[in-house]
């Protein structure tokens, strides 16, 4: 099938090469130039474990071609994908511009009927606005011609995206138009394993299941959170809690570790933009607002309990940061609790030398000009003569250290460990002082 992707930020880009690896003819249209020249040239704009292979095998094979022609992009694609950014808004509702002009390009170009998916995570009700946009840019041509609006949100996870695009557990699509529920039904059979994962429903349904999946998950680990911090006045271990509860399969073990806050491009994003979207219809959420509230108050745990040891004022400290990206395989820092955890060293007067296996390039570019904050080559190079050593990802490289290497080259043996990555009395043992979340 001919695929137009409108967007080549991770969505766009991760579903754009999938679709085009199970044989489709995809087009990725985006109006960075910069992006645009940089793909076609092979080069990857976001880490994304195994996208760089299919991105370059699938253009090499010409099924996946990039452009920043709306017109070529519009009569390109029988299916439109918009998957462009809807960043939050000054009152935190999402930012609907780069959604709309997408729908009024591809008004001002069609010239056959087409199907527009939202694949962005758009507001419910944003299906609608789409519709009216291209039927006003339409009706200004003087021109008639068919078009349905699908709301088929994307369930990826950074670090993970190609795998969850090529092994999804379901497929949502909202649709009111049988003829394009048939095709997106045969754009997505290739994605089909042991049973029909398509789920097809109305269009606001789609758009709401989006939000509330994402709510549901920011609020297991919101819940996990808050416990640990009453496991730790409490003298409890919230890893044995976790353990005891997850058994039970109607909670079950997924997204109960408890942290330093969700960070990322979605969750804050959405669960705000939910909250946004329920107050405009009269509703207060209230469990949702507190949420978002339990959050905010655990990215500052960490720094909290150094403040604790080292009291307030942090003038001269030095502290070593694992850990930038809001989460391991990935080069995000959007909302990642690591810019909290700086912020807060700094403004107490600490320096900060951090470590990041693969966002060091991003972080570096965050604080080009902040006096106070290094990048250490190594892990180790970053603990050397710090005070202490704090973790806020659990990458996999900081699982098992050099514990005697790295209690020689910390001033002092202190670990502050955002994402229990240690148990407790081994640390101990080896002569650390160890602050995890919960224990
Ligand atoms: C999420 C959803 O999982 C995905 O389905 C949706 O499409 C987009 O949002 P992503 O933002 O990539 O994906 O990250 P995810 O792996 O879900 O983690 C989100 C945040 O929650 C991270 O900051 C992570 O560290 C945190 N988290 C996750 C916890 O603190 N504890 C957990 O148990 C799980």
């Amino acid at each position: 099938m001919k695929v137009t992707l409108i967007g080549t930020g991770y969505v766009g880009l991760v579903t754009g090469a999938c679709l085009a690896d199970v044989g489709n003819d995809v087009l990725c249209f985006d109006v960075d130039a910069r992006k645009i020249a940089m793909l076609e040239g092979g080069e990857i704009p976001i880490y994304e474990p195994g996208l760089r292979e299919i991105v370059r095998a699938n253009a090499a094979a010409g099924r996946l071609t990039f452009t920043t022609d709306a017109k070529q992009a519009t009569r390109h694609g029988r299916i439109q994908m918009i998957a462009v950014g809807t960043p939050p808004g000054e009152d935190g509702s999402a930012d609907l511009s780069h959604v709309l002009a997408a729908a009024r390009n591809i008004a001002e170009h069609m010239d056959a009927p087409k199907i527009v998916v939202d694949k962005s995570t758009v507001p419910v009700g944003t299906a609608d606005k789409v519709r009216a946009a291209i039927a006003e840019g339409l009706k200004k041509r003087g021109a008639d011609i068919a078009f349905s609006v699908v709301s088929n949100p994307e369930f990826l996870k950074e670090g993970a995206a190609v795998e969850d695009f090529m092994r999804p557990d379901r497929i949502v699509v909202g649709a009111d138009d049988p003829v394009a529920v048939t095709a997106l039904r045969e754009l997505y059979g290739p994605f089909q394993r042991s049973h029909d994962r398509l789920q097809v429903m109305d269009v606001r349904s789609a758009e709401l299941t989006k939000y509330a999946a994402n709510a549901m998950l920011a609020t297991r680990i919101s819940f996990m959170n808050e416990l640990a911090l009453l496991a730790e006045r409490l003298g409890a271990d919230i890893e044995h809690v976790r353990i005891g509860i997850g058994s039970d399969p109607r909670i079950g073990y997924h997204f109960l570790y408890p942290g330093t806050g969700y960070g990322g491009s979605c969750f804050p994003k959405d669960v705000t933009a939910l909250l946004r979207t329920a107050q405009e219809h009269g509703l207060d959420l209230k469990v949702v607002g507190a949420v978002e509230e339990a959050n905010e108050r655990q990215k500052g745990v960490l720094v909290d309990k150094v403040l604790k040891k080292f009291g307030s004022d942090l003038a001269g400290r030095k502290f070593a940061l694992w850990g930038l990206a809001f989460k391991p395989n990935t080069d995000d820092m959007r909302e990642a609790p690591s810019l909290v955890i700086i912020e807060r060293l700094l403004k107490a007067g600490a320096t900060v030398t951090a470590f990041d296996p693969v966002a060091m390039e991003e972080a570096e570019k965050t604080y080009k000009s902040e006096s106070g904050i290094t990048f250490a080559g190594t892990a180790m190079q970053a603990t050397q003569g710090a005070d202490a050593l704090l973790i806020a990802t659990e990458w996999k490289a900081f699982r098992s250290p050099d514990f005697d290497a790295l209690k020689a080259s910390l001033k002092s043996p202190v670990i502050f460990d955002g994402r229990n990555l240690y148990e407790p009395a081994v640390v101990r043992s080896k002569g650390f002082e160890y602050y995890p979340i919960g224990r």
